[in-house]
């Protein structure tokens, strides 16, 4: 099948191209919003950050704690579920994320962070969790409405990391000077792996999955990657992938290349490489891609582009968003509709609202 841009638009009724394709444009206003967002100087003395949300929202949280792995002088943990853990007290910064504002997980961890005192922050384009910020007075970074959750990356991402770069939590981490690199580099991107392009990495690895499983192996520093690659090929190309992280994986994993034996030549192995990487990682990537590819269908390794860790992930997200798309393409589906998230959602709403204590 050729991937050129009319087997896009039979699939993509609601045009996630067009998100994609902009998606440097937002980046940039989602810069301006993290600016302008009020936070009190009180928030510097937090000893921990907390970002709790679902889904599409978490992953803006990942992409945070990874780019800022190397300069962050607090923990920065990311918390996907109803509780959050015992140790958030008055003196951790918890940013509650959710794009809808209507995520039962997110309301009730928010609702908790508020009821134990904790240094709160609300980032959603509206719903419950902008009506709880406002209600408790504390600070919301008000994000578009109109986007699906996971098309709004930038949204739910650079406004955070640049009020916790403001607040002081990464002295050496150059937001302005890192996020410039990145836009010239997703922006150079976005002119080579679009439909019109004939000869296109991203249409290549599609090719590639396409009637495969994906096995998505990244070094630890790049976890954010792995876990948006497995999102994306749920959500938009409606397939299943699996995620493995290294040097954790060859402690346990690497044995499981054994069995099922029928199952093995369908899976595709994507290597998320980085040069920059721990030597010894850099190395265990290779012994292990040497294990494994004899068994698999096959090995693909992508490689960031730019420096700085913030272009390094935005690249390797930026090439999965596309290679999504066109995945989605092959399989025949429409990207942007999540119907089973819906149905799940839904069903739950049926056994009354959630959280409780908000109604
Ligand atoms: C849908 C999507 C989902 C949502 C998740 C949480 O595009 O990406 O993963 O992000 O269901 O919803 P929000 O982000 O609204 O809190």
């Amino acid at each position: 099948m050729r991937l050129d841009r009319s087997a896009v638009e039979r699939v993509d009724r609601e045009n996630m191209l067009k998100l994609l394709m902009e998606f440097p444009d937002q980046c940039r206003e989602a810069y301006k919003l993290g600016l302008s967002a009020e936070l009190p100087p009180r928030f510097r003395e937090a000893r921990c950050v907390v970002i709790t949300g679902m889904g599409g929202s978490a992953i803006g949280g990942d992409l945070i704690r990874c780019a800022l792995r190397g300069t962050a002088t607090v923990p920065i943990i990311v918390n996907r579920h109803y509780r959050l853990p015992s140790f958030v007290d008055e003196r951790t910064l918890v940013v509650g994320s959710s794009y809808s504002g209507n995520t039962e997980e997110t309301l009730e961890a928010f609702d908790e962070a508020l009821r134990r005192g904790a240094m709160c922050v609300a980032i959603t384009s509206g719903g419950k969790l902008a009506e709880m910020a406002d209600r408790a007075e504390v600070p919301l970074i008000k994000i578009p409405q109109g986007y699906p959750p996971r098309a709004a990356l930038g949204y739910t991402s650079i406004p955070v990391l640049a009020a916790l770069v403001r607040l002081g939590f990464a002295p050496n981490f150059d937001l302005a000077g890192q996020l410039e690199e990145a836009l010239k580099v997703l922006e150079g991107m976005g002119g080579e792996l679009n439909p019109d392009v004939e000869e296109n990495p991203a249409k290549e690895i599609a090719l590639k999955l396409h009637g495969r499983l994906p096995i998505i192996y990244a070094s630890q520093d790049l976890e954010a990657v792995a876990i948006r690659w497995k999102g994306q090929m749920s959500e938009n190309s409606k397939s299943l992938a699996y995620v493995g992280i290294l040097p954790e994986m060859n402690h346990n994993e690497i044995e499981g290349w054994r069995h099922p034996e029928g199952l093995l030549s369908s899976l595709h192995i994507v290597m998320i490489r980085d040069p920059g990487d721990h030597e010894r990682v850099q190395m265990r990537m290779e012994i292990t891609k040497g294990i494994v590819k004899e068994h698999a269908d096959g090995v693909t390794e992508v490689y960031p582009r730019g420096k700085g860790e913030l272009a390094k992930l935005l690249s390797l997200i930026y090439l999965g968003d596309f290679v999504s798309l066109y995945l989605a393409a092959l399989n025949g589906e429409d990207p942007t509709p999540v119907e089973r998230i819906g149905v799940l959602k839904k069903k739950l709403a049926e056994g009354g609202e959630w959280p409780k204590s908000l109604e």
